[in-house]
């Protein structure tokens, strides 16, 4: 296949991390006749310094132009970087929050896995963390409060900031089904999550999941409202499958899941809208503080870059492939600094592109 990728390096360990990425995908393309392109925009922190702006819609119409989308992560220290001394509107989430917007990229898929090798790293007690557990998070990545209006305002010398909570049904039914399809091909439940005791937007949320969950009768459905999916989460991981929710829940719920991994640098994610077109990138951050010097953890970037293939490109063999060389690194007892334990080899960010790369050719 020929394939157009558009990558954005980004922030802090993202362009480290991306050319693992790249180096990985160019293994796969080598050893499986296919030929991928890359071309590089600037987003978040790196293109306000060049551009004075997060996004440029130059930058958007190259993402367009694509196949997919691989990122790495944007955004800085923001107690000291600059660039959070810009107006909100300007700052670097605003160009991811963006990119999202500009490429309707409605469905975050964000798979939190507790790996077996991994397992010493999960901060669970050992009788929870013995069961395991893999999970789809789905969050809505487009609608919500992320994207509701909102204003900061002075009544009668009192200061006021209002951010509006908006889901029209449409919204909701496009996650919904983009979930069930999933959980179709896993283990075929749903824990649809909401605040439906308190919200109108949870209760419309909720009678629509329904109304989609009776196009898929083979797939189970659960709703639990969302501070209690927050204790089920460190209580009993291994109950989840799919998790659907909406934009703000899911992305508190999903750093908790992450971190109930123990192992945040191996999570990838996948922003996907209505056709196979997706942007790909860790679940991790920017880790301003670690940049450059070679001991990011690429992992979570070459899952990503895997998903990408398996959900963009239909690539699934292309895709095992890279799962299955992440997996034998990790046997092999190879370990980046932020997942080392005892008895293992530390090894830095290209020294793990390399490694994987070998168990690939
Ligand atoms: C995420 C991040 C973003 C979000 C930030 C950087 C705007 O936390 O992808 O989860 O809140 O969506
Ligand atoms: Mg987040």
């Amino acid at each position: 296949m020929n394939l157009k990728i558009t990558c954005i390096p980004g922030d802090g360990i993202g362009p480290e991390i991306v050319a693992e990425a790249k180096k990985v995908l160019d293994a796969v393309a080598e050893k499986y006749g296919h030929d991928m392109q890359y071309t590089d925009i600037l987003m978040g922190g790196a293109s306000i310094d060049v551009h004075g702006v997060p996004l440029t819609e130059e930058a958007v119409e190259t993402a367009k132009s694509a196949d997919a989308v691989l990122m790495g992560s944007i955004g800085g220290d923001t107690t000291t970087s600059l660039w959070y001394k810009l107006p909100p509107n300007l700052r670097p989430e605003a160009g991811l929050l963006g990119i999202r917007k500009a490429l309707n990229l409605f469905a975050n898929l964000r798979p939190a896995v507790l790996y077996e090798e991994l397992a010493g790293a999960c901060p669970l007690k050992e009788e929870i963390s013995v069961a395991g557990f893999d999970m789809m998070i789905m969050r809505e990545l487009t609608g919500g409060l992320y994207f509701g209006e909102r204003k900061t305002v002075e009544e009668n010398g009192v200061r006021k900031a209002i951010d509006t909570l908006t889901y029209d049904e449409n919204e909701i039914r496009r996650i919904a089904i983009k979930g069930f399809d999933i959980a179709r091909k896993r283990r075929k439940k749903v824990t649809s999550v909401d605040k439906a005791n308190v919200l109108d937007s949870s209760r419309l949320w909720r009678s629509v999941v329904e109304e989609v969950a009776m196009d898929y009768p083979d797939v189970t459905l659960e709703h639990m409202l969302v501070d209690n999916c927050a204790m089920q989460l460190v209580k009993d991981p291994a109950q989840f499958d799919v998790i659907l929710t909406e934009n703000m829940f899911g992305d508190i719920l999903s750093d908790e899941a992450s971190m109930v991994t123990g192992s945040i640098g191996m999570l990838a994610s996948a922003s996907l809208n209505d056709t196979k077109f997706g942007l790909y990138e860790p679940s991790h951050g920017s880790a301003p503080d670690i940049a450059g010097k070679d001991i990011a953890n690429p992992i979570a970037t070459i899952l990503s870059a895997s998903m990408m293939l398996r959900y963009s490109f239909d690539l699934d063999r292309e895709a095992d492939a890279i799962d299955a060389a992440v997996k034998q690194v990790l046997q092999d007892g190879f370990r980046t600094g932020d997942i080392m334990s005892e008895g293992c080899k530390q090894v830095g960010c290209k020294r793990m592109g390399d490694l994987i790369v070998e168990r690939i050719k």
